[in-house]
């Protein structure tokens, strides 16, 4: 069976994400979105609450599986018996960064990071964008699933 990780921070998802993990789906035998628990870093929705939104988002895509990790990606990957990583690529800007991580990652445990070409239409797209355009009352529609985009604007305690 061919297994891979998406891992991610996810605060929130985004339609990029998930497009990336469908196409990661259509791939592999079995995808696991996992979402990085960093105390550290503040973020708008709780480890428990991404993950929630994850699973709903992706209730219709069989092969999908969330889960939630801490620690070195690599470990999570050894201990899950999953050979590839699989990372969006937005952008050049995302690259030198990307780069590094999966150089890092391989030299750690020899684990593969295989990119894919996020989705032109979402090209710009980023979860921090979204919370700063949401923070303000932009339009954050097409951008996230909508009840995400509900869930971002009640959180910042802004309608939208
Ligand atoms: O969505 P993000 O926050 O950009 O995702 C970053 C993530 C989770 C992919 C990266 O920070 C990560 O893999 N963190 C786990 C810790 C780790 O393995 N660090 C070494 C990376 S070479």
């Amino acid at each position: 069976m061919t297994t891979a990780v998406c891992p991610g921070s996810f605060d929130p998802v985004t339609n990029g994400h998930i497009d990336v993990f469908v196409r990661a789906a259509e791939v592999f035998d079995e995808v696991t979105v996992a979402v990085l628990i960093n105390k550290t870093k503040k973020s708008l929705f709780t480890v428990e609450e991404r993950i929630e939104m994850l699973r709903h988002q992706l209730r219709d895509v069989e092969n999908v599986v969330i889960d939630s990790f801490h620690g070195l990606l690599v470990d999570y990957c050894r201990e899950h018996e999953i050979g590839v990583i699989v990372k969006g690529l937005r952008a050049v800007s995302d690259f030198d960064y990307e780069l590094q991580m999966a150089q890092m990652n391989h030299r750690l445990s020899g684990v593969e990071t295989l990119f894919l070409s996020t989705n032109p239409i979402y090209g710009y797209l980023s979860s921090s964008l979204v919370k700063e355009v949401a923070t303000y009352g932009g339009d954050i529609s097409g951008l996230v699933p909508d009840d995400v985009a509900g869930a971002v604007y009640e959180r910042l305690g802004n309608k939208g």
